[in-house]
């Protein structure tokens, strides 16, 4: 019997793990799996918790209002040590790039357990983009013994920093697992919520916009709004949906710039399967989520990226994305450019997403039981 624990601790890392997790639990003679969340993030993981059915055995409830990144990697290695010591764990499986996966990964290679990363080898090869997770992403990389990458692009960015070939395993991004568990079930049951904002709508075209990240705090956030303000004010036709991120740093410029304009509607983090059928519903995403620009392509939706640099290159490779930067003239023009020109916004549709088959967990779990056996 393989003793796992997965560790995870906001909204993207839960909806990436939640489909592994129950992976795990349909071999119950194989492993004993338990689940710790160090609650980085709290009302934004308890929804997608609830969504998944997932009933964590540890809860370190570490998040506080407008926390820094000193206090929470500290809190997060010592609150672990205990789970630790207590369930003694063969393997620590974290996930991605977030302060959770970097000391979470330190906690677990202290407590001699072996260090498994799922979404591992993406690079910018830019310490400060994005900040901070292209280091924690490097971090954890070198205390992983099991590299879990979802393309061959993050798979060849290990080689290159000579990790043992026979220690990475392509597998795909089980986000699009996490997607395709819940795509269809959610189109057929739109929530009370969802059904009355697309009743609000009048059948307007809709563009769903998302924003977070640490390296557009500041002038990026206010760029980002004032294109977005454009946009609205030159096209009254249209409706711009933002579920906004709870990080105060993000909260109050969005709601300072884009408050009272009509056609823009602030909204709070929609749970996982509403956010789906908003992005089924929108015809443009514009976004500088690291997930969101994943899941897009399987739905046939344009992305604009507002990142300057990015560690998803298959996706601009396969044409599902354009980075836009927090350019507010080239964020206003790509935009335009979807509305305006059919055939543009009609080739980006269509086209394939790299980052799966949505079977990533079950090639995860199929490695660990097969693990040892030879
Ligand atoms: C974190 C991750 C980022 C990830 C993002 C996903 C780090 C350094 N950053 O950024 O990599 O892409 O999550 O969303 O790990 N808050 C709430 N309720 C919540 C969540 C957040 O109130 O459910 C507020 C709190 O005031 C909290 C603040 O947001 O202190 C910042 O949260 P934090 O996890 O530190 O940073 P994020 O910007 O969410
Ligand atoms: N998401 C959600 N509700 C929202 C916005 C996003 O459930 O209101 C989901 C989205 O489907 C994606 C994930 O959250 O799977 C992305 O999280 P986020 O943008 O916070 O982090 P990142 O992916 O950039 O790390």
């Amino acid at each position: 019997m393989k003793k796992v624990l997965i560790v995870f601790g906001t909204r993207p890392e839960a909806i990436k793990m939640a489909p592994l997790v129950k992976e795990f639990e349909k071999y119950p003679e194989s492993f004993d799996t338990r689940v710790c969340v160090t609650a980085q993030h709290r009302e934004m993981l308890d929804q997608v918790l609830t969504f998944f059915d997932v009933q964590p055995q540890y809860d370190l409830d570490l998040m506080k209002p407008g926390q820094d990144l000193y206090g929470l990697t500290a809190a997060i290695i010592t609150e672990l040590k205990p789970v630790l010591e207590d369930f003694k764990p063969d393997f620590v499986f974290v996930h991605g790039d977030t302060t959770t996966t970097m000391a979470s990964s330190i906690a677990g290679f202290y407590s001699g357990a072996k260090v498994c990363h799922i979404e591992a080898g993406l690079r910018t090869h830019n310490k400060y983009a994005p900040f901070p997770e292209e280091i924690n992403r490097q971090i954890t990389g070198r205390v992983t013994d099991f590299h879990f990458s979802p393309t061959e692009a993050s798979q060849e960015n290990l080689l290159r920093e000579n990790i043992d070939p026979k220690s990475i395993i392509v597998t795909g991004n089980t986000v699009i697992d996490a997607l395709l568990q819940s795509v269809e079930k959610v189109k057929r049951e739109p929530s009370d919520l969802v059904s009355d904002l697309d009743k609000g709508l009048n059948g307007a075209s809709l563009i769903l916009v998302t924003g977070h990240r640490r390296e557009n705090h500041g002038d990026g956030f206010i760029r980002i709004c004032e294109a977005l303000k454009t946009i609205a004010l030159h096209r009254p036709e249209l409706e711009i949906i933002y579920p906004v991120h709870l990080n105060p740093k993000v909260l109050e410029p969005v709601n300072r710039i884009l408050g009272d304009i009509n056609n823009i509607q602030l909204i709070n983090p929609l749970a996982y399967h509403d956010f789906i059928w908003m992005m089924d519903r929108a015809k443009i995403i514009i976004t500088d989520s690291g997930g969101v620009q994943e899941e897009a392509p399987s739905l046939g939706k344009p992305v604009l990226v507002m990142r300057e640099t990015t560690e998803r290159p298959e996706a601009v490779d396969a044409g599902t994305v354009i980075l836009v930067g927090t350019d507010t003239d080239k964020i206003i023009r790509e935009t335009f450019a979807l509305l305006d020109d059919e055939e543009h916004f009609k080739e980006m549709s269509s086209r394939h997403n790299p980052y799966g088959d949505g079977k990533a967990c079950g090639r995860i779990v199929r490695f660990m039981r097969e693990l040892g056996e030879n």
